[in-house]
């Protein structure tokens, strides 16, 4: 696998053009105000993304000199702070960040510095702890696609009236949930890491492969749907101490927890609040929800979550060895799932069926990351890449859950059976469901 400088300079200018349509969604007024509190205000992430571009290939990978050395630490860095530090970082009060024209101006500047290096430098370097295998561009170009995922999910918590809907969308609200079933997937090898070679590139909780013995387990077919949701939420789900694990039941008493954090209550019904409206609880959409949440249900209807492994054999597993994708090896698109910001909100469970697994198991890739039981950890031979050494080693800390699969608001490009993705077991804002095993 050759680097191939044309498409990374294309996937950088997509990158940055999508970014920038994100941005327009938002009204002006959203621009310092921070939607999550456990994240920085918006502001930081318009700059954050080309300085986090610039700081890793033009300045640690290149060697280059800064451009703005205070705009660069002050958008250096900001994610999943613990769920009570809360606050925005170290950057200080809202009244301290700069006016969006310094951020933009900056931004302009980073980006300039970035093409030009993609279109010039000797990016690929054998033995180069950053750029052997071109590992600095790839660092930067996921790490934006996967930013807008998190923009997303921020902006859902946004007032809607502080957002704009893009022309003739509408979300698929109609429809009953698909018929559940168990599915029996029969024992053998799951794949969860992939060899450093074998692939164009990947984050370093990626590698090296990592294969585990599967036992034979059952799960089901489609998403929890939040039709099946209401019936825990009906029963009481929520005020029933047995079900969740001590450390979660402290959380829902301590925030008065009583529903998913998507759903609202308006008068006697219950309502989704989308991305761009408030609409009545669509019964075939798989519920987002925490992992704590998750396993609460799973453990009301006697079953539990799937472990990653699970997941892989599910997913990527078939009679005849592994697969690239659930469906096959053919590339994904819009027939598959929904993923590559396909929709603003979910859709349907069960509504791709061509992107079914082997086992005939649905929307495993699309339609919202899927919880695990799985604590987030190294493969045996773990190290942490130097592109970006902080990425996964920080988050070995028993505290943190893998996730599976993608979201609507995942990108293509991310859509790897080694790609994985963690959070706090009580993190509830990300668009992320689950199923049951047993
Ligand atoms: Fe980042």
């Amino acid at each position: 696998m050759t680097f191939d400088r044309v498409a990374a300079v294309e996937w950088y200018r997509r990158n940055r053009e999508r970014s920038r349509a994100l941005f327009d969604l938002i009204a002006d007024s959203a621009y310092y105000s921070q939607p999550i509190a456990l994240r920085h205000p918006i502001v930081f992430y318009e700059g954050h993304l080309p300085g986090f571009s610039f700081n890793t290939l033009v300045k640690k990978a290149l060697g280059r000199a800064s451009i703005d050395a205070r705009l660069e630490s002050l958008f250096a860095r900001g994610i999943d702070p613990h769920e009570n530090s809360g606050g925005s970082g170290g950057s200080g009060t809202v009244g301290g960040w700069p006016s969006r024209d310094e951020v933009r101006r900056f931004a302009d500047e980073a980006d300039r510095h970035v093409v030009d290096a993609l279109e010039q430098d000797d990016l690929e370097r054998r033995g180069d702890p950053l750029l052997d295998r071109a590992d600095a561009v790839f660092t930067i170009l996921e790490h934006e696609a996967m930013h807008q995922e998190t923009l997303l999910y921020m902006w859902h918590r946004l007032p809607l009236e502080q957002k704009r809907a893009p022309a003739g969308y509408r979300p698929t609200l109609d429809g009953a949930p698909p018929r559940q079933e168990w599915i029996d997937v029969p024992p053998g090898c799951a794949t969860l890491g992939v060899a450093r070679g074998a692939v164009r590139f990947g984050w370093d909780n990626e590698f090296p492969a990592f294969s585990a013995q599967v036992a034979p387990f059952s799960i089901e077919r489609h998403d929890t749907s939040n039709a099946q949701f209401l019936e825990f939420v009906d029963a009481g789900g929520y005020a029933n101490r047995e079900v969740w694990r001590p450390e979660d039941w402290a959380w829902i008493e301590r925030e008065r927890i009583a529903h998913p954090l998507f759903w609202e209550r308006h008068g006697d019904r219950w309502m989704w609040r989308g991305m761009f409206e408030l609409a009545p609880l669509p019964p075939a959409w798989p519920v987002y929800v925490s992992q704590a949440e998750a396993a609460a249900y799973a453990r009301w209807r006697g079953m539990r979550l799937p472990t990653e492994a699970e997941f892989q054999r599910a997913a990527f597993g078939s009679p005849e060895g592994e697969r690239v994708h659930p469906w096959g090896d053919a590339p994904p698109d819009r027939s598959r799932g929904a993923f590559d910001f396909e929709s603003w909100d979910p859709q349907p469970a069960g509504a791709h069926p061509k992107g079914e697994s082997a086992w005939g198991v649905a929307d495993l890739v699309g339609n919202g990351w899927e919880w695990t039981s799985t604590t987030f950890g190294p493969f045996p031979g773990f190290h942490a890449m130097a592109s970006y050494p902080e990425y996964s080693a920080d988050f070995f800390d028993g505290e943190h859950v893998v996730m599976k699969g993608a979201s609507p608001a995942t990108a293509h490009e991310l859509l790897r059976p080694s790609f994985r993705n963690w959070f706090r077991t009580r993190y509830p804002y990300v668009y992320a469901t689950f199923r049951c095993a047993r």
